[in-house]
């Protein structure tokens, strides 16, 4: 696993956050979770691409009950590390989706801009339930206010880095979450 000890991506240099270790036990401990929630339910999960790919491959490897998998790729930042607070749809979800128990699972919920679009598109598929899944969230930051069931770690407004989320498309490779260091 790539995880050292700071790393300096597009100018700004990160140092680590939350470590591996904190990371696999917690998504062990949410696996159980959504195990207890959704028992009999074949829930669907969808990963909102890029940023989740590597939570939700952890993830599923966490969950036991019979589930099925599939993904949605949304736009906005480009390659700034602040909202454009403009959000497309670039992948639609392929599966039938009505009267299904629907979990969305996203890397982090930075203003909630994303993640209430998402919300708004899925429900036009008449679900029977909708419940999302977010390994970080940036309570302070959440402007636009979103009911997370299950959160992973309550960050502070800060931009993080690795284990999948990016900046500027780069680092998403490291093996665990970085945060970038304030210049004095
Ligand atoms: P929101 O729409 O402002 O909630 O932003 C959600 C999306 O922005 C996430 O899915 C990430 O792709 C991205 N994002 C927000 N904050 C960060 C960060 O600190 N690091 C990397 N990506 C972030």
């Amino acid at each position: 696993m790539f995880t050292p000890d700071s790393i300096e991506v597009q100018g700004e240099r990160f140092t680590p956050f939350i470590t591996q270790e904190q990371i696999s036990t917690r998504i062990s401990f949410m696996g159980k979770q959504l195990d207890k929630d959704f028992a009999n339910l074949n829930p669907i999960f969808i990963g909102v691409l890029n940023g989740s790919f590597i939570f939700l491959a952890d993830l599923m490897r966490h969950v036991q009950i019979p589930c099925e998998v599939d993904f949605v790729k949304l736009s906005s930042y480009g390659d700034k590390k602040v909202s454009s607070g403009n959000v497309t749809t670039l992948k639609k979800v392929d599966a039938r989706l009505e009267g299904r128990h629907i979990i969305l699972v996203e890397d982090i919920v930075d203003t909630g801009l994303s993640m209430n679009y998402m919300l708004d598109e899925m429900r036009t598929h008449h679900p029977a339930s909708l419940s999302v899944v977010t390994l970080l969230h940036k309570k302070e930051a959440t402007v636009h206010p979103v009911d997370l069931a299950y959160v992973g770690f309550e960050i502070p407004n800060a931009f993080v880095l690795g284990y999948g989320l990016d900046y500027a498309q780069y680092g998403r490779n490291l093996g665990q979450i970085y945060i970038v260091e304030n210049k004095k």
